[in-house]
């Protein structure tokens, strides 16, 4: 008999802990789909046979499956307002902030706002980035990027926060080690708070509407009064006022 996939979804979650319920399906169907062409398997349970038995298919497939696609400086237009309006009302008196970036890859985007940070030399109490996928907060922590997701770092930064290795530029320890990573599932694990700014951009997408709002409510929830929430740019919150939120600009939020 045929593995369906509700059966694929509940093998999903006991031998990886994914929950597809909370996904697009016709989005994550149309991925396992080309997966199982890439990799020449007949069928959902001959994928399921391999990702128990093939230790680093499973990681492969992890990856994949939550689709880790990342830069620095991603959408130029938002981290110019992240620059120009959100930090300097966060350090305001020299406050120290507190920033979470969930869903955070390969760690880019966190280290984009500590560049900022060092940028006007402000410091913040806690830097986090949380993921579900262990392997890409491994590689987030090493820091090694290759050119294109550095590509709109300015150059001032690469000169001074990053060094040359085999066509690979690594950040300085220095700004690594201002990041803590954590595995964190948001559709699973307790929420950390409070927050001045955290990020959730890009991992929406993937999700259903109800998921979006029930995490949207949880951001919120760990946000203090007066703290933004960022989303990806194809993720614009309708009506942010039944979420206690107010539009800033394109793509960001602050808590009423
Ligand atoms: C496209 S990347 C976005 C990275 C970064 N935020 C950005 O905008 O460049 C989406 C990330 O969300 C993570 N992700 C997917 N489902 C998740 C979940 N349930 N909890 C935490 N992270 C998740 C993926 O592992 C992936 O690294």
């Amino acid at each position: 008999m045929r593995m369906d996939y509700d059966f694929l979804k509940r093998r999903i979650y006991e031998v990886l802990g994914i929950d597809l319920n909370s996904y697009k399906e016709q989005q994550m169907r149309r991925r396992i789909d080309q997966w199982l062409t890439r990799y020449s398997l007949e069928d959902y349970a001959h994928l399921v046979e391999r990702i128990k038995s093939d230790a680093e298919h499973r990681e492969k497939f992890t990856n994949y499956l939550t689709i880790n696609t990342s830069q620095f400086f991603r959408d130029l237009g938002v981290f110019n307002d992240i620059e120009n309006m959100v930090l300097p009302r966060i350090t305001a008196g020299g406050k120290r902030p507190r920033i979470w970036s969930a869903g955070a890859s390969i760690g880019a985007e966190i280290y984009s706002i500590a560049l900022l940070l060092k940028k006007y030399n402000q410091r913040a109490q806690q830097l986090l980035a949380t993921d579900i996928d262990e392997a890409i907060l491994d590689r987030a922590e090493k820091g090694r990027y290759s050119p294109n997701e550095v590509q709109n770092v300015p150059p001032a930064l690469i000169e001074k926060y990053f060094t040359n290795d085999e066509n690979h530029l690594v950040l300085s320890e220095e700004v690594r080690t201002m990041v803590t990573f954590k595995k964190h599932d948001m559709l699973r694990d307790l929420f950390p708070k409070p927050f001045d700014l955290i990020l959730c951009r890009n991992v929406f997408i993937y999700f259903t509407a109800e998921t979006q709002e029930r995490l949207i409510h949880k951001f919120v929830d760990s946000l203090v009064s007066g703290g933004f929430f960022i989303v990806g740019s194809a993720e614009h919150i309708m009506d942010p006022a039944r979420f206690g939120l107010e539009r800033q600009s394109y793509c960001i939020y602050s808590k009423l």
